[in-house]
């Protein structure tokens, strides 16, 4: 039977060889992680899911925050503004699990989770043509960057559409401020 859990820490070792699996050895490169080090998954919203006892399935959540580094004034931005988000990110499911509905349901579960908890902007680096359907768009290049200074063209955002956009000339950052 397949169940849903939030994430325990005894659930690492497992998630990690999800992980290994799903995106390669070397998917600690990837531009998303320099925002997840040191800043540990949301525990009341992180989810696995376990097919029969099995790990089949993760998605995490982590806290970061976007600044506005620049010293202008602008209509939609003020030096030292800041917005808290969250980075949904990664989400996996085990390969012949694949096209069966696990990563819908921990996507929609936890959306609805982050919501209750008032916390409706999610930004994550994916594929919009998955991300999509559950409402994700994407971000402009060049609004915002990651801690590196780079910036990321697949990067997705969900928010309320009664919710300003996201800072310009923002800095992602781990964490909330
Ligand atoms: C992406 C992933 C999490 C989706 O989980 P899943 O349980 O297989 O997905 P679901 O069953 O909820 O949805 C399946 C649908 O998503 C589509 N899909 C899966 N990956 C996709 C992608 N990268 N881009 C576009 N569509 C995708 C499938 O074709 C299928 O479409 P359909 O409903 O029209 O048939 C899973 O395939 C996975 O772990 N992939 C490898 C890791 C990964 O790429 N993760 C991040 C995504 S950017």
């Amino acid at each position: 039977m397949l169940c849903f859990d939030f994430e325990q820490p005894t659930d690492t070792a497992e998630i990690d060889t999800l992980l290994d699996i799903v995106f390669g050895p070397d998917r600690r490169v990837k531009s998303s992680y320099a925002l997840r080090e040191n800043n540990p998954a949301i525990r009341d919203l992180s989810l696995v899911a376990r097919l029969d006892g099995r790990l089949v399935g993760c998605i995490r959540y982590s806290k970061i925050h976007v600044a506005n580094t620049k010293k202008i004034h602008m209509a939609s931005a003020k030096p030292g503004q800041i917005q808290n988000l969250l980075l949904l990110g990664p989400l996996a499911v085990a390969p012949e699990l694949h096209g069966k509905g696990v990563g819908k349901k921990m996507i929609e579960r936890t959306l609805d989770t982050a919501k209750n908890m008032g916390q409706e902007r999610v930004l994550l680096v994916g594929d919009l043509s998955y991300y999509g359907r559950f409402g994700f768009c994407l971000v402009e290049p060049n609004i915002v960057t990651l801690p590196n200074g780079k910036t990321e063209d697949r990067l997705l955002l969900r928010q309320p559409k009664a919710e300003p956009p996201l800072l310009p000339h923002g800095k992602l950052l781990p964490g909330w401020a």
